[in-house]
């Protein structure tokens, strides 16, 4: 049985301009009512296709805005797909985008007991889990502070320490790691490994196409929106930094 499969999945944003950003906009609106700007469609996935067996350990890589972060969102269904299907089995633990899933009212500890519940855990599991996803985040002195006044590299922490302490089949890991310093990076791509080492399926999603390279296998390279590549990392981290500096010289000219 796979870990998850996307069938032809695509994605679809619309962009409002409809709301007014200020009192003089919203003048301007009721003086010109047919002036509001027309809705703008992004395809930020289109027919997306793959699959993935356990303990695969895929990269996603692709520049800014070709629809990494939406991949993720949809492998751990914060959205849902426009089009297309997609299976996802199993637990999925993840280190989105930096905050998504912390509540900033609530302080670490809640926050600790919201997102192991959301992920399906019991209270008596999370309280058996809690000091260790205290001291690998090493929040010991701030967990009873609001997730608010944290810094975001103490957010980045927290978010990843618990991801890999619910014991997820899958985990997902977006950009987010670069927020943290060295030596924190170094601890959490060891984390990374041993997770990985216990056969957990691993999508990591980065633009340090060394530590790709190291960590996973196969890379997925998205295109504005579709799937360029898919193969192994060696091959296709090549393939898309001689892109990346193609485009680079192209601008330089
Ligand atoms: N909630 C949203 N509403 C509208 N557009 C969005 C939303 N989320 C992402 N997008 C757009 O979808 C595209 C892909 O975004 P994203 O998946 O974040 O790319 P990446 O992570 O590769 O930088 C971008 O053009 C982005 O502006
Ligand atoms: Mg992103």
């Amino acid at each position: 049985m796979h870990a998850m499969r996307f069938e032809s999945v695509s994605k679809r944003f619309t962009m409002g301009h409809d709301r007014a950003k200020s009192f003089m906009d919203l003048m301007l609106r009721t003086l010109r009512p047919g002036s509001r700007a027309p809705r703008e469609i992004l395809w930020a996935l289109k027919d997306v296709s793959f699959l993935i067996e356990p303990g695969e350990a895929v990269a996603i890589v692709g520049r800014n805005g070709s629809g990494k972060s939406t991949c993720l969102k949809l492998m751990n269904r914060i959205l849902t797909p426009t089009e297309g299907a997609l299976d996802i089995q199993g637990r999925v633990a993840g280190l989105l985008e930096l905050g998504a899933g912390f509540h900033p009212e609530l302080t670490g500890r809640e926050n600790i007991y919201l997102n192991g519940a959301l992920m399906g855990l019991s209270r008596r599991e999370i309280d058996r889990r809690f000091d260790e996803i205290v001291a690998f985040a090493e929040l010991e002195r701030f967990v009873d502070a609001q997730v608010k006044f944290y810094s975001s590299g103490m957010t980045m922490r927290l978010g990843f320490s618990i991801a890999v302490c619910v014991s997820p089949d899958i985990l997902l890991i977006d950009e987010a790691l670069a927020v943290g310093d060295q030596s924190f990076q170094e601890k959490c791509l060891e984390r990374i490994e041993q997770v990985r080492a216990d056969g957990v399926t691993i999508i990591f999603v980065s633009h340090a196409l060394e530590t790709v390279r190291a960590l996973c296998e196969r890379v997925l390279w998205l295109d504005q929106g579709r799937l360029r590549e898919d193969g192994s990392s060696d091959r296709i981290v090549d393939e898309y930094m001689a892109s990346v500096h193609a485009h680079e010289e192209v601008l330089a000219e």
